[in-house]
This record gives C-alpha cells, structure tokens and sequence, in this order.
C-alpha cells in the first residue's frame, strides 16, 4: 500500500507540448511466421527543432535500430518505461528502421496486434500502436502510412490495411504478400491490420458526385449471411451523410471486419473498421429489434468518424470528446432522423441519467475534457461520449440547424487534415455564427451535473408568468468551486385545459409558443407576457441541457403535463417524476417498516396515457420507471436494496390496478404484428420494434399483476421463439421469477443457442441480471459453462458486468456480490486490464453507501488495491474510489 502512490505517472493537459519531431512517411512491413510476427518501420522524421533528443514510445521486443543505413550500437540508445530514447540524431530529415517482434496469440490485452480464433487483428486506440513498433505514438503526429503483410497463403488468404491495395505477389514456400497504401495523413491510433480466413460480404455505394464506393464486410464464413443488415445500414449512414452534413467519403473502398474479441464497441481505423460481432452481425431469429437499431448506430458511428475524428483528429487525449461526443451526437441524429425520433431522445436521456449523472456524482467525475489522466483507457467513459455528445447538442439548441452547420462547415474548412482541440470548434461554432461562446467553455472544464432549482408565478393584472431560475453546480473530487454555466432551457407554457398558451418575451413583438431561455447566471428572472391565464410551464423541453431541474410541480400539474404536453420528452418527463415521487413515498414507507402505499391516481394517469392516441413505442417508455440509480441521484448513505424493493414495490401496485389495461394492450399489440402489413413481420422494422417493445414491457408488467402470465408465456413460447425480441423478451420478463419454469425454459435457450456465441450474451444476461433468490449460484455455474470465457470481452460484460449491475445481488447484505465481482476482477486484470477497470467501477457508490456495506466494500477494494501487480487502469480507478 505504501509505494501505491510512488511510480504514478498523471498527465496534464496544461502540459501539452507540440512534438519535437514530424513523420513525413511510414512504411510498416509485417512478416507473419507460425508463432511470431516481426514488423519492419521504416519511416522518414523530421525535426522541428534542433537538438532534441528523440524519444519514441514503445514497449516491443527490440531486434535493431537503423539510423541513416547504419546500425545503431546498444549505448546509442536506451530503453525504459515503454520510452526509446535515442541519444543523437541529424538537426535534418533522417530515416529511421526499427525492427521488432510481437507474439500475438499471446497477447490477451486485446490491444496492439493479437490472435482471435486464427485471425489476426490490431488495435491501436489509443496508445496500442506502442505494443507494435517505436513511434511517437500520440495523435497530433501524423504520416502517411504504406503497409506490406507477408504471410502463408492458406493461413493468412486476406491480409487487409488501411487505404488501397496497390500491389500484391506471390512468394517461395506457399507465401504471398500485399500492400495497402492509405494517402490521408493519419495517426498511429488510427492504423489497423487484419490477417486471416474471412469471408467477405460485398456491397457498393456511389457518392454524389459519382464516385463508386467498395463497401466490403469480412467475417468468419458462417457469419457472412449475417451482415446484410449493417451492409445496408452502412449505405444509409452514407448517404445521410451527404444530405445533412454535406459530407462525402473519401477513398474508393470502405471495410469492416468483425471479430468476437474485442474490448470496445467498435473502431473507426481508416478505411478498415474493426467492430465487435455484436454490432455487425444479426438475423431477427438471432438478434432483437435493439440490437439491429444498435447496429445501425454504431455503423453510423464509425463511418461517421471518418470526417469527426480522421480527416479532423483530436490534439491530444484529453480532447477526446472532440470526436467523440461530435460523433455520437451524428449518430443520434442519424437514428433520430432514420425513425422514431421522440422515442429515441428519451432513450438517450435515460442512458444519461441512470450512467454519466452516475458518473458525475461518483469518485471518477471529471469534465468532458478531462484535465488529467493517469491510464488513458479509463476515459472512454459516459462523460467524455455521452455527455460530450449534449454538449455538441447543445450548440445544435442554441445556433439551430443552418447555425450549427455553418460551424461544421467552417471546422472543416480550418483544420482538414489537422490536430485539433475542443476550442478550435468552438471557435468554429462561435466564429461561423458571430457569437460569443466564452462562457460556454466551462461545459468542457466543469465536471458534475448542474441543478436547477426553479418556480415561477402568474400576475393575472399584468398577464405575466415570472420563471425564477438558480443554478448550482455540485462540488466533484477534482474542483470544488465552480461557476456558473450557459444553459439553454425549451420552455412553453400549457393552460390548464391542456392547451397550449402563446406569450411575448420582453424586447420583442413575436407571440410564440415556445422558446430557448439563455440562463448563463447563478439566478436569473425571466419574464413571459402577454399570458392570458394561469399556466403549468414545460420546462427543459427535448432535455434542452443535461442537467436536473426541480420545480415545486403538484401531482396534478404533472398528471396535465402527462396528458397534454405537446413536447414528447417533457411528456415522459412528467410521467417520470411521478414515478420517481412514488417510489419516494415507498422508500419513505418501507424504512418506517410501514407497507408500501397504493398509488390510484397515478395507476390512473399512466392508464390514460396508455390509451391515448399515441404510438407503441412511446406507450412502451412511457411505462419505463425510472433506474434505482436515478432513483437515489446523488443522495448519501444509500441501502441500495430499499430502492429495489419500493421500485418493485410501486410496479406491483400499479399493475395489479392496471391489469386488465394491461392485457388489452398486449392482445392489441399481437393483432397488430399479425394483422401487420410487412410481408415479413418477424424481421426489424421500426413499426414492429414499437409493437413488439410495448408487448414486452406489458409482459412485465403483467409477470407482476398476475402469475397466470408465466402460463401464457410458457404455452406460447415455442411458436414465438421463432424472433429474438419476443423470445428475449419472454425470458426476461420471467427471468426474476422463482418457478422452475423459469429454469427450464433458460435452460432450453442455451442448448438451443449454444453454437452462437452472440446468442450465449444474452443467455449469461439473463443469468447476470435475475434477482431470484439463487442468482450468485447460478453465475458461479455458468462461469464453467462451455461457452463462457473470461478472456472474451463480451462474456465478461455479459455475466460479470450485468451481475455488477445487479444493485439486489451485487449490493448483497452479507459482502458475497462484492467479493465475488472482486475476486474475477483480480483474475481479468492479470491479462486484460481494461476489461477488469471497466469493471472495478462496479464500487463507484462506495462513498455513498450505508456504513454497514460500506465497510464490506472496503474490503474488497483494499484487497485489489493491495494485489500485487495491478494493472495501472485498475489502480487508477480503485484509487480513486478510496481517496
Ligand atoms: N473510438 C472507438 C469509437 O468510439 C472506441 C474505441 C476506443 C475502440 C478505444 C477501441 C478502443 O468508435
Ligand atoms: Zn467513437
């Protein structure tokens, strides 16, 4: 414990130094051998200054070092922590050949280049390339990139690199070899080899100015039929591209490769994405509506990277969110714009919630642009994309559509082919529309979630509604005082008859029905005229700002937003606050040891909302109540179990007053799939995932009101099971339950799932996530399961990461959940650090805990703390939690 502290590198980002040298040109030459690769870097530097030594970052075996054509001698350079240090070099243009040796099928990192199945894949993001060869591997140096891969013609038949294939031959002893060449400048983050037995599905797309595309999909043989999904999805992505953002691709071929092991979601490596399976293969018998809707946005994700992130990449890691957030902020837009939009703003919105404001009020809070890091793998987090994503909205809500896109257009204009910071496109945002976005950079310095405290008033002699509005921005373990910030709040104004009431803002003579307040001041008073009654503000409208708002609402002002607002997002919200008030008076209840009370007006209001004319897939939020963690915010000494049973609690009332509404709407929803007009229902399409959501959160629902649903679900199961969606769908709305049924009917899907890796996910989902009573057994079985691996990402995110997420079984009284998920922490550190850090996350709401569990959680984080050989990602993190 005591030297804990002592070889702890942090970096900051008022550190930041331009690089000492430039790459004019790399030319990687990988030989593949039977259980080695070596890999020749020949590239051409340049410095920028004289006289500084030059360092490059590696951590490779080291065959030689050639300067200028001469071999360097041992004392001409030094090798320490993952630096090469070498001691003289020209004041010009020299060219350097480094030899190194990688031995991927042991490299269980996932990072750098490693074997899965046969195959072999890089990644590099961010600091991977360094697992490779010597380079100064950080993203403002940036080259142009020529690859040749020798490998043996049965093993390696497709070798793939970044760019075009511009020359390949054939060589002595059943080898061949290939060279790709990429002509866009790029960082070494975003370098990507494939070597390997694919398939390939292969698809085309022509741009708008008549340039053919080569869109190429390689998998393993069996898979390849299941890639036609993101094949078209890609060509949308594509083409919406062209039409809202003006933005075109730019080299003749665009690849994906799928592969099972892979730590992350996806990577957007020029020209050579490398995803996960999971967000590229599906058939509707495999995979739910969800999943084809997360494929689509994660296609568009990456492609869309290709101009937020390669043609304009980020300074340094710090600015991550500067295309990250940009980007997811493109793909919900893309989704938004492909179907649903109102439905998938308030998925988004709960995402945010119950995960980065989480985040904000835990030990690892930091701003989107965080000033500093010790292991940068630990800031791919909610913060940095999701957050850094309302954050690029946010100028969306305060310049509008034409606004914001002269920013984009102006960004290109200035940095094409550049390294850039989050101020740059600010500066873009702000430049392009004449405005003035200073203040606005503390949404980038700032962490914690900024609250809102608000109430208002209506003057009926001057026909006025006063809003008042004070913000305040929460302490975070990195700042203590903070200033106040640029926030946009939607607001409109309903009568109480439901309607919507028109007003004036002072300074103009425009009657509207709604605007953007600007609040950017510790409180502030904003004043609508021209009110011709009493009215119920809707405030935060579309979630104009991630932030909470609190206004004094009655229960009867929230049942009219429910009913009658006009602004989808604000609707749910009403709703959601009223969930959120009943579990309260359940929490409140439930510590008193009083029974839980009945909530009839609120069982009431959802019934309406159900049966007005709205669609499926917004009555299926609508019934969403809101995630224990949203539930305690950033409340202290937390009993996670008492939110679990008023949450549980407050379902079981409002089905059993809702079931016959219930059951309506699920005999609806079937007519509707099998009265459908698609000539194929069973496959996805947004009409039917909004059917097929709503039915299973009424099965839900009605797993609560009533046990005669289990029947139902049992007697039907077979001849549905045929779509993932109803199938997952019935199993996870009977996966709490302690019937035996429960039991066999998992059981079956894993023998019948059982050749389909994908499939086995959710299947240790469903095992991860049951609060039956038996839940730690069962998880300790299937980690011997056949199909489970701890070294495969998605298994461990699977059984161990929804299991962490299991606040009842996780959070256990006894100190069993914690110890357990502690225990395989230390066991994944040992080989995949990122995947165990991801997971020792887990205990974020350790300071936040009742004393009785804090003290087990102690325990556990001590002993991985104290664990000899902890990965620098997990030390980073449990470090943290216990400051
Ligand atoms: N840059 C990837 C994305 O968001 C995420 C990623 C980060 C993948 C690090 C792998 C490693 O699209
Ligand atoms: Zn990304």
């Amino acid at each position: 414990m005591l030297n804990m502290s002592e070889n702890k590198v942090v970096h900051y980002l008022k550190d930041y130094q331009a690089p000492d040298f430039a790459v004019a040109d790399i030319n990687l030459t990988f030989s593949l051998e039977d259980a080695y690769a070596t890999v020749l870097n020949r590239m051409t530097v340049v410095p920028r200054q004289a006289d500084k030594p030059c360092v490059l970052d590696g951590s490779a075996e080291l065959l030689q070092i050639v300067l200028n054509g001469k071999s360097l001698c041992p004392h001409e350079y030094a090798v320490a922590d993952e630096k090469l240090i070498i001691h003289a070099v020209p004041d010009s243009e020299f060219v350097l050949e480094i030899t190194t040796k990688l031995y991927p099928a042991q490299n269980k990192t996932l990072m750098g280049l490693y074997e899965s199945g046969d195959n072999l894949y890089t990644q590099n993001e961010p600091e991977g390339f360094r697992k490779i060869t010597y380079y100064f591997d950080r993203p403002d140096v940036m080259s142009q990139f020529t690859t040749t891969i020798i490998g043996d013609k049965q093993r390696y038949p497709v070798m793939l690199s970044n760019g075009n294939l511009i020359d390949s031959g054939e060589l002595d002893n059943g080898r061949h070899w290939v060279c790709w060449r990429d002509p866009f400048a790029k960082p070494s983050y975003l370098f990507a080899l494939v070597a390997g037995q694919l398939a390939v599905l292969e698809g085309s797309f022509t741009t708008r100015s008549g340039k053919e595309v080569a869109l190429k999909f390689y998998t393993r043989p069996e898979d390849r039929a299941k890639a036609g999904f993101a094949l078209e999805s890609l060509k949308h992505a594509m083409q919406w591209d062209e039409d809202r953002f003006n933005l075109e691709y730019d080299l003749n071929i665009f690849m994906v490769v799928a592969v099972s092991d892979f730590n992350m979601g996806a990577m957007e490596n020029k020209g050579l994405n490398i995803f996960n399976t999971k967000y590229v293969l599906a058939s509707s018998d495999t995979a739910t509506d969800a999943d084809f809707e997360a494929i689509e946005g994660v296609i568009g994700h990456e492609y869309f990277h290709n101009w937020t992130g390669n043609r304009v990449t980020c300074r340094d890691w710090f600015q991550l969110s500067l295309k990250e957030g940009l980007t997811v902020f493109r793909d919900q837009e893309f989704s938004a714009d492909r179907a649903s939009r109102a439905v998938r703003r308030i998925h988004n919105v709960r995402v945010l919630r119950s995960m980065q404001f989480a985040e904000d009020a835990g030990p690892m809070a930091h701003p989107v642009r965080p000033a500093s890091y010790e292991e940068m793998n630990n800031f791919y987090t909610l913060t940095v994309y999701e957050k850094g994503a309302e954050v690029v909205r946010m100028y969306h809500t305060l310049l509008g559509e034409a606004g914001f896109q002269k920013g984009m257009q102006l960004y290109f204009q200035r940095h094409d082919g550049q390294a850039v910071t989050c101020d740059d496109f600010r500066a873009a945002m702000a430049d392009a529309n004449g405005v003035n976005l200073e203040q606005f950079a503390l949404w980038y310095s700032q962490a914690g979630t900024p609250q809102i405290k608000a109430h208002g008033e209506y003057d009926a002699g001057n026909r006025t509604f006063s809003l008042h509005l004070q913000q305040y921005i929460p302490p975070t373990p990195d700042m203590a005082d903070k200033q106040p910030m640029v926030i946009p709040v939607k607001v409109g104004l309903l009568g109480r008859d439901g309607t919507s009431v028109v007003f004036r803002l002072a300074d103009t003579d425009a009657v509207v029905e709604e605007t953007v307040l600007v609040f950017n001041q510790a409180q502030q008073t904003f004043v609508f005229h021209d009110v011709a009654q009493e009215v119920v503000p809707s405030l935060l409208r579309g979630f104009s700002a991630p932030v909470r708002l609190d206004y004094p609402y009655s229960d009867a002002d929230l049942m009219l937003l429910l009913a009658h607002d006009s602004d989808s997002f604000a609707r749910w919200e009403a709703a959601q606050t009223l969930y959120r008030r009943a579990v309260a008076a359940n929490v409140v209840a439930l510590e008193a040891n009083q029974p839980a009370p009945h909530h009839a007006e609120l069982a009431e209001a959802i019934t309406a909302a159900l049966n007005a004319d709205i669609d499926p897939a917004y009555k299926a939020v609508l019934l969403q109540v809101p995630t224990e963690a949203e539930l305690w915010e950033d409340a202290q000494s937390i009993n996670p179990e008492l939110y679990v049973r008023a949450r549980q609690a407050l379902l079981q009332d409002l089905a059993a007053s809702m079931e016959d509404t219930l059951t309506h709407w699920r005999t609806w929803a079937d007519t509707q799939e099998q009265n459908s007009k698609h000539a194929a229902p069973q496959e996805y399409h947004p009409d039917l995932a909004g059917v097929r959501s709503l039915r299973n959160i009424l099965l839900q629902w009605g797993v609560q009101a009533s046990a005669q649903v289990l029947q139902t679900i049992a007697s039907e199961y077979t001849q549905r099971a045929t779509n993932m969606t109803h199938e997952f769908g019935m199993l996870s709305a009977i996966n709490h339950l302690s019937d035996d049924k429960r039991d066999e009917l998992l059981n079956q899907f894993a023998q019948r799932h059982a050749h389909d890796d994908l499939v086995m996910d959710k299947y240790f989902v469903l095992i991860g996530s049951s609060q039956r009573a038996d839940t730690l057994q069962q998880v300790q079985a299937a980690l011997q399961h056949p199909a489970f691996s701890l070294e495969n990402p998605n298994k461990v995110r699977s059984l161990l990461g929804s299991f962490s997420r299991n606040i009842q079984h996780f959070h256990a009284a006894d100190g069993s959940g914690y110890r357990f998920i502690a225990e395989h922490i230390l066991r994944i550190d040992g080989f995949n650090p990122q995947v165990a850090s991801r997971l020792v996350q887990a205990f974020n709401l350790y300071g936040r805990l009742e004393p009785q569990r804090k003290a087990l959680m102690a325990e556990q984080l001590q002993r991985i703390q104290q664990h000899e050989g902890l990965s620098k990602d997990s030390r980073e993190i449990v470090d943290k939690i216990l400051r």
